[in-house]
């Protein structure tokens, strides 16, 4: 039940854009794009605003699954380089050439909730690297992350027009196990304040949420928006970064393939 509440939550988004899809980050401030290069925005074919993604590699764009599935590649636009969605000369807008969705994705919440858009052409910015295995301590309960995206700024309302971000320390696991019996540990973290207030929210799905120089998280789900006990839910990448780096290509420097 929960689950298809949270499915038909993030379905609405995706497919009525700005009229249903709330804003951006809720509770946030304005961010730069020359400080964040890697942040990008989803359309639909129509301009359309409807997830986020990060700049990986030079011609890798990593969302969430919910924002590619079923969605052919002609039909999505990638925006970068762009922190002003009315500002039409700043930036690219390019049509990926290939969308890679995690194998065992079903639905964001149960995990997998992790796509790849491969561009014909490199970026101009430059790319943020995944939290590996290693960066356990990035996930430590308190550990201040930072959420970035143009969606809803209010649980009903409209999408924001700049990018946004909001700082969200890492909550327990237990917290998360509490508030959605659904969540699973191993795939993925909560992040925000037991009262709510300041959360990511529709339209910021596909987004980075960093720490440390790192793409540790991508927005994922949660219920409604910015509710109390019922923090936003992120993909944990450094469990899938093994399954990401044959996607993206180069591993990091310093990380030896075992
Ligand atoms: N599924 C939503 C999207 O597609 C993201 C929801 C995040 N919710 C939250 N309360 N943090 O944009």
């Amino acid at each position: 039940m929960r689950r298809l509440l949270v499915l038909v939550l993030c379905a609405v988004m995706a497919s009525t854009g700005t009229a249903a899809a709330g804003e951006q980050v809720i509770g946030g401030e304005r961010a730069s794009i020359k400080a964040n290069p890697w942040a990008v925005y989803l359309t639909d074919d129509h301009g359309l605003q409807f997830c986020g993604g990060t700049i990986v590699a030079p011609t890798k764009v990593l969302t969430a699954a919910h924002c590619a599935l079923g969605r052919a590649p002609r039909d999505l636009r990638v925006v970068a380089g762009r922190e002003d969605k009315q500002d039409r000369g700043a930036g690219v807008t390019v049509t990926p050439a290939d969308i890679w969705i995690h194998k065992q994705y079903v639905s964001a919440d149960e995990g997998e909730d992790v796509a790849v858009l491969t561009l014909g052409n490199p970026l101009p910015y430059t790319p943020l690297p995944l939290a590996e295995p290693a960066d356990r301590e990035l996930y430590q309960p308190g550990t201040q992350l930072r959420a970035l995206g143009w969606g809803r700024t209010s649980e009903n309302g409209k999408t924001s027009r700049y990018l946004l971000q909001a700082t969200l320390p890492v909550l327990p696991d237990a917290f998360c196990a509490d508030a959605y019996p659904q969540f699973v540990r191993a795939d993925m973290f909560c992040a925000g304040f037991e009262g709510g207030r300041i959360d990511t929210c529709q339209g910021d799905s596909g987004g980075p949420v960093v720490a440390d120089g790192k793409l540790v998280g991508v927005t994922s789900w949660g219920e409604g928006c910015a509710r109390r006990g019922k923090p936003g839910v992120y993909v944990r990448i450094s469990r899938y970064a093994k399954d990401l780096h044959p996607v993206v290509g180069a591993l990091p420097p310093g990380v030896v393939d075992p």
